[in-house]
């Protein structure tokens, strides 16, 4: 009996394993394909999360990437699809954490990073405009970043990833994720068998070539539940004002 059951459970584990690793990975970014995307790095200049210029000097990212780090040991890596060495780096000035954000809850997760230099004098780099246009459920986007491929990656991929996402309503979104707090300025994407998983927090949500979210949080990694962003145009006075 005990025996069975063990089989049982071992197919299934495959089987769920197997789904895992065709899916979480999109497709492969294409070198230029994705000029705002950067990678944000700790001071031994491992990735830690994604984000995107908005600004010649300004990265935009979930707060939860920097609110334990510090200016001067993290750096940002720019036009590259590579998590290898390549790219331009720049150090950091300063964060600008919204006042409100709450690393419980992960409410108003959202920060700015000032680098020291002008990002878009590098090569392969360009800003993306912030949208301030409505967004609808329906509505497709595109999601990039490194986060890992599998729930049991041991580490992130060398390659940028994207993958189309559907905007879907946040009332379908609470409903999906009944146990959490998932507040108005929240934007919730899902797509059967595509999602975030470790490493993607902080990365661009993209619609009509505007910037539309700030992936803050999700249950790693594409297990069938909605993907929870920042939508970024409730918060583009606090932007504006802050990027500044
Ligand atoms: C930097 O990030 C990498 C993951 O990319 C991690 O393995 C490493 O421990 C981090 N280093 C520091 C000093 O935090
Ligand atoms: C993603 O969407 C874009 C724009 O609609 C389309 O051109 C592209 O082929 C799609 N890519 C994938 C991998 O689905
Ligand atoms: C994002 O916020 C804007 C401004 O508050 C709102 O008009 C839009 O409907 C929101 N998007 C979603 C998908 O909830």
């Amino acid at each position: 009996m005990m025996k069975i059951l063990f089989v049982v459970l071992l197919i299934k584990s495959i089987l769920s394993a197997e789904v895992n690793d065709r899916i979480i990975g999109g497709t492969l970014a294409a070198d230029r394909q994705f000029p705002y995307q950067v990678s944000i790095r700790n001071q031994s200049l491992g990735h830690v999360c994604g984000g995107a210029i908005i600004k010649s000097y300004w990265v935009i990212t979930a707060a939860r990437c920097v609110f334990r780090a510090s200016p001067s040991s993290t750096y940002i890596v720019v036009g590259t699809i590579s998590l290898l060495p390549s790219g331009t780096t720049f150090p950091v000035s300063k964060f600008v954490i919204h006042p409100q954000y709450d690393d419980g809850t992960l409410k108003n997760n959202i920060a700015l990073i000032q680098t020291s230099d002008r990002m878009l004098g590098a090569p392969k780099t360009a800003l993306v405009p912030l949208n301030i246009d409505v967004t609808l459920p329906g509505e497709m986007g595109v999601l990039s970043g490194w986060g890992k491929l599998t729930t049991s990656a041991p580490s992130f991929p060398t390659s940028l990833y994207y993958a189309n996402v559907s905007v879907i309503s946040l009332s379908q979104c609470r409903a999906a994720l009944p146990q959490y707090t998932i507040d108005d300025n929240s934007l919730c994407t899902y797509t059967s068998g595509y999602g975030s998983c470790d490493g993607d927090n902080g990365n661009p949500f993209v619609r009509n070539n505007m910037l539309t979210g700030i992936m803050s949080w999700g249950i790693p990694c594409a297990v069938g539940k909605p993907d929870v962003l920042v939508n970024v145009t409730s918060y583009a006075c606090w932007i504006i004002t802050n990027a500044n």
